[in-house]
C-alpha cells in the first residue's frame, strides 16, 4: 500500500507523500501534470532506463544484475575474459577524475572488446534464455500495470539502455506475464546465425556516455537514424516526434538527458535513488521532479500517469 501523491483535484499533498518520495517543488510539479494532461495521452511519451530504473536495485539485499552481468555465455573462459574486463574498466566508468573524452575512449573499448568476447565465445540465444532464468535481476512491483495502463492508453514506453537488448527483451518476456506492443528497447541489438550463434552487433555502439547522444533523435525512424533495430517500423515511431510531453525515469542524473533529442513541451522526470542517498539527495531532488528512495516500486508512477490520463479526469 503507498500512500496518496496527489488529492482528487490533482493538487499535490505533501503531508500525505510516503517517506520515500521526495519532491522538491510541487507547485512547478503541479503545474506539468495540468499541462500534460491537458495536451492529452497522444501528446505523451515514457522514455525510461532499464537497469535498476524497472529493475530493482537489490533483490534480497544483494546488488541487482544488470542485463551484462546475468549473461552467463556457457563457456567459463569467456565469463572470466568479461569479469575482468568489468573489473578493468567499471571503476573507470564511476571515476569523477577521468575526463570527459578520455572515458568516452575508454568506454568504447570497454563495449567493444566485451562485443568481441561474446561473439567469440559463441554466445546462443538459448545461453541468453538460460542466464535470464538463473539470474535474480527482478522488475519493480507495479511495472505490468504501469504498462498496462499506458498500452490501453497507446501510450509508447521507451526504454533506453546501453546494455543488451536481447537479454533486456528475454528479461520482458521471462519476467512480466505478458508482451506489450507498446514497449520498444533502443540498446545493442545482435545478430544470430541460423544455428541460433551471435555473429554481430547491428547498427552502431550504444555505451554510457553515447547513450544519450543517440537519444531519440526523432526527426527520422529510428532504426534508419541510429543504425539500431527498435523492432517493427510503424507509424509509432514517426509519431514520437509529436509527442512532446515526457515522463522520464532513470536512477542517474545523467539519465535526464535522454530526453535530448526530442523537442520537447513538457517533461516530468523521475530519479529512483537507491545507493548513496545522503550524499546524492540533493542534487537528485533539484535535477528530478520527483525522487524515490530505497528501490521504492513503480506505483507512485503508475498513479502519476492514472492521475495524467484517467478517464475521469
Ligand atoms: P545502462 O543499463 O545504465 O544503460 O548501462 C549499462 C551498464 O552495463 C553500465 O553501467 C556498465 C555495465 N556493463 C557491464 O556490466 N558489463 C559489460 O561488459 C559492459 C560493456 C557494461
Amino acid at each position: 500500500v503507498f500512500s496518496l501523491v496527489f488529492s482528487q483535484n490533482h493538487q499535490m499533498e505533501p503531508c500525505e507523500l510516503s517517506a520515500n518520495t521526495v519532491i522538491a517543488h510541487p507547485r512547478a510539479l503541479t503545474d506539468k501534470i495540468t499541462l500534460i494532461r491537458d495536451a492529452g495521452p497522444s501528446k505523451f511519451q515514457v522514455i525510461a532506463d532499464f537497469d535498476a530504473t524497472l529493475t530493482r536495485y537489490r533483490v534480497n539485499g544483494l546488488r541487482r544484475q544488470t542485463s551484462h552481468g546475468l549473461l552467463q555465455q556457457g563457456n567459463a573462459y569467456y565469463d572470466a575474459k568479461r569479469q575482468a574486463l568489468y573489473d578493468h574498466y567499471h571503476p573507470l566508468e564511476i571515476s569523477p577524475v577521468i575526463p570527459i573524452d578520455e572515458k568516452t575512449k575508454l568506454m568504447e573499448e570497454w563495449w567493444s572488446k566485451t562485443h568481441e568476447l561474446l561473439i567469440e565465445g559463441g554466445l546462443t540465444y538459448d545461453a541468453i534464455k538460460k542466464s535470464v532464468a538463473n539470474s535474480s535481476i527482478a522488475f519493480r512491483e507495479g511495472v505490468t500495470e504501469l504498462f498496462e495502463f499506458l498500452e490501453k492508453k497507446e501510450i509508447p514506453v521507451l526504454i533506453f539502455s546501453a546494455g543488451l537488448a536481447d537479454v533486456i527483451e528475454e528479461v520482458l518476456r521471462q519476467n512480466l506475464d505478458r508482451t506489450f506492443k507498446n514497449v520498444k528497447i533502443v540498446s545493442n541489438r545482435m545478430v544470430f546465425n541460423d544455428d541460433g550463434q551471435l555473429v554481430s552487433f547491428k547498427g552502431n555502439l550504444i555505451h554510457v556516455l553515447n547513450k544519450n547522444e543517440h537519444a531519440l533523435d526523432m526527426a527520422a525512424p529510428l532504426h534508419d537514424r541510429l543504425g539500431v533495430d527498435i523492432g517493427e517500423e510503424d507509424e509509432e515511431n514517426v509519431n514520437m516526434k509529436e509527442r512532446r510531453n515526457v515522463l522520464l525515469m532513470g536512477d542517474h542524473l545523467g539519465d535526464l538527458r535522454m530526453s535530448d533529442g526530442l523537442d520537447y513541451e513538457t517533461r516530468i522526470s523521475i530519479g529512483f535513488l537507491n545507493d548513496n542517498i545522503e550524499k546524492s539527495l540533493e542534487s537528485y531532488r533539484e535535477s528530478f521532479d520527483l525522487v524515490y528512495l530505497n528501490d521504492a516500486p513503480m506505483w507512485g508512477a503508475l498513479e502519476l500517469v492514472s492521475r495524467l490520463f484517467s478517464t475521469e479526469a
